[in-house]
């Protein structure tokens, strides 16, 4: 399970910020988008946690939600595509896992008053807004103690995005995200990864950028 870039983030030759609708369009042009297998940084990352309360941001087709979910996290799953979502409701019925899936835009879920103590973020299209609204989002999404697991493609650049019909700098990046950690956080991972796993729409991509934070108690 990868993003695609072959027509910008979502697959669309456009070069606006997708909406919802959009990512409707994209998922319902395909069976399949993703995979269905869990991200390699996940598996790797969160693979010997103990499992408590996990939150998977954009879950798309649902196979990091049902993997984190099948290892006894309680997770709860966003994204704003109900076409995907579906998807991933079904995924998780043929696992056998609860998942409470949400059909919302991280930027307006109601969070829970103590966080969650894991966040992950495989390849976000979160739009980049002047109030970072959702970089505080995430932040603001993690337990104290908790941690705050995001994934992006390595070695996109705006050119790079160009090609494929999006302006990388309508999306939250890898330092977006960073700059977003106060002085409380610790950040464990930051790094370029060879990226493990694969098959889906984003195949083509090698190399994963992981940044894994912890938030001080
Ligand atoms: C590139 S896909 C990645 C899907 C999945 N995480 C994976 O690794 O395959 C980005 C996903 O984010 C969803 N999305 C876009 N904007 C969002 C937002 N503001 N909040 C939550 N999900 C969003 C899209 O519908 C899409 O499913």
């Amino acid at each position: 399970m990868t993003s695609s870039t072959e027509h910008g983030p979502g697959g669309h030759s456009t070069a606006a910020p997708l909406s919802p609708d959009a990512w409707d369009a994209r998922y319902a042009g395909a069976e399949r988008v993703w995979s269905g297998d869990p991200n390699g940084a996940l598996v790797a990352l969160a693979g010997d946690l103990p499992p408590g309360t996990a939150l998977d941001v954009g879950c798309g087709e649902g196979a990091d939600a049902v993997w984190l979910a099948a290892r006894g996290w309680q997770v709860t799953a966003c994204d704003v595509s109900d076409v995907a979502l579906d998807r991933a409701r079904a995924a998780g019925a043929a696992a056998g896992v609860d998942v409470t899936w949400r059909r919302a835009a991280l930027e307006d879920l109601p969070l829970p008053a103590d966080g969650f103590d894991l966040v992950s973020v495989h390849y976000p299209a979160l739009l980049r807004t002047p109030g970072r609204t959702a970089e505080r989002a995430l932040t603001a999404a993690v337990a104290p103690g908790g941690l705050l697991l995001v994934v992006h493609h390595a070695g996109v650049d705006e050119a790079a995005a160009r090609e494929h019909g999006f302006r990388l700098a309508d999306y939250v990046a890898h330092e977006d995200v960073v700059a977003a950690l106060g002085p409380g956080w610790t950040v464990e991972v930051d790094e370029v990864r060879p990226r493990t796993g694969g098959g889906g729409g984003g195949a083509h991509h090698r190399e994963d950028l992981v940044l894994l934070a912890r938030r001080g108690r």
